[in-house]
């Protein structure tokens, strides 16, 4: 059986779920995370290197006779991670540049949305300020404001009121308050239903989704306050029937593996559909090019097939002749993140995990200090995972163990699963 030395690029509660499922694989021989992160390193040899030094990812991984390298993140594969180590003779697993286009562009998405019939919120796209603003003056409240590059989840504003959208479009077109994100934006049409994503494997033809899951976007429970990367999540959606698992394969996710390939486009990796569950059926509120976080921190934990095949499946294009298996329980994740986020993070803060049971715990953001000790790294901190019969069960082992973590202002949603 061929093995392989394996590196993942990332450093966040997702890699952790990544590495740890990868660690499973009798294929896998060494297994490397750059830059990785405290809890990743206890699985892994961690390299301190940026995810955007190439030169320095491809050095690496030729030194330590790497043959796959798993791309994770959304910003090293918007500009081009996979692209470059392909070209370099390493074998990558990941969208390239232009397949990553559906996450790295809203423009790009919409246009593409509407070129193949993929049901999606109604949009308009503009580059001048004032056309924007004499649209908006016309159009139904509430409305939808995207910057059209990636903003780390924030370039999205959802205006209640004209007076707000108004506002909202000068801080995005005017201020650069997103960087150069904003200098194109996408107006859209407010849609309602609850939310559920789907996350799926691709070869370039063929398609093969895992179980669906939600996540909790805003700060606070009862979903109030800021929107965050996701403060937890759980696998499957109840909600999301057979039938919309029909529906998704027919109407989205085949569309848009064939779209894409119709324009030259072959996408490998992960595709991430956003969707809402409306009353004339889903639509696509975004794409993402790759696994999501916090999502795969519950997704992956219900795989029963050996994840380096799959891997490898997508990369050869053999996908479709691969049986992908899953539990038949429910995982749920709920984070613990540091007093201010998302806004003002403090890190640095030395954290105490006590004896916990049943859980599985992902770090999302950890470090070790300069005399060794477990300190907190980052916004999100800790994934604290658990499977069960269903959300229920799930959500009783998180919330008996998570107060086991000790840290100065740690914060966490009471509320994951329930709403
Ligand atoms: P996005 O980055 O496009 O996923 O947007 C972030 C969040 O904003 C989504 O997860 C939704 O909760 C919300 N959102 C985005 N677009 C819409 C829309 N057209 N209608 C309602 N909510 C939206
Ligand atoms: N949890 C949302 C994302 O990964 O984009």
């Amino acid at each position: 059986m061929k093995k392989y030395n394996i590196a993942v690029i990332g450093g966040g509660g997702r890699e952790h779920a990544i590495c740890a499922q990868l660690k499973k694989s009798p294929r896998t021989d060494n297994l490397y995370c750059i830059p990785g992160n405290a809890g990743i390193s206890g699985i892994c040899t961690c390299e301190k290197l940026s995810v955007f030094d190439f030169d320095g990812i491809e050095k690496f991984c030729k030194a330590n006779a790497v043959d796959l390298v798993f791309v994770a993140p959304d910003d090293p594969l918007a500009k081009g991670l996979v692209n470059f180590l392909t070209e370099k003779g390493l074998r990558a697993f990941g969208p390239t540049r232009e397949a990553a286009q559906l996450e790295s562009s809203k423009v790009f998405s919409k246009a593409f949305m509407q070129r193949h019939g993929i049901p999606t919120a109604k949009h308009r796209s503009f580059s001048d300020y004032s056309e924007a603003e004499r649209y908006l003056l016309e159009a139904d409240m509430p409305i939808v404001l995207k910057a059209d590059g990636l903003a780390l989840g924030k370039g999205v504003l959802i205006c209640e009121d004209r007076e707000s959208a108004l506002k909202g479009l000068k801080e995005l077109m005017l201020d650069g308050k997103f960087g150069d994100a904003g200098s194109n934006i996408v107006i859209e049409e407010f849609l309602k239903g609850r939310e559920v994503t789907v996350l799926a494997f691709c070869d370039g033809n063929t398609v093969k989704c895992m179980p669906s899951s939600q996540d909790h976007k805003r700060a606070f429970d009862g979903d109030k306050g800021l929107n965050t990367g996701g403060m937890g999540a759980f696998a499957p959606s109840p909600y999301f029937t057979r039938a919309m698992q029909e529906e998704l394969m027919n109407k989205i996710a085949l569309p848009t593996v064939n779209g894409l390939k119709e324009e030259g486009i072959i996408f490998k990796g992960v595709i991430y559909f956003g969707l809402m569950m409306t009353a004339t059926g889903l639509k696509v509120i975004e794409y993402n090019a790759r696994f999501g976080d916090p999502e795969t921190q519950v997704v992956l934990p219900l795989l029963k097939t050996d994840f380096v095949d799959i891997v490898n499946a997508c990369i050869d294009g053999t996908l479709d002749s691969l049986d992908i298996e899953w539990e038949d329980f429910t995982a749920l994740t709920v984070v613990v993140a540091s007093g201010g986020y998302p806004e003002n993070v403090v890190k640095g803060y030395p954290v105490e995990i006590g004896d916990t049971r049943d859980v599985e715990i992902f770090h999302a953001g950890t470090a070790f200090d300069a005399q060794g000790r477990l300190v907190t790294n980052g916004g999100r901190v800790f994934d604290v995972t658990a499977t069960g019969r269903d959300i229920a069960e799930a959500r009783e082992k998180v919330y008996a163990q998570i107060d086991k973590i000790r840290f100065t202002d740690a914060r966490y949603r009471k509320d994951i699963g329930l709403v």
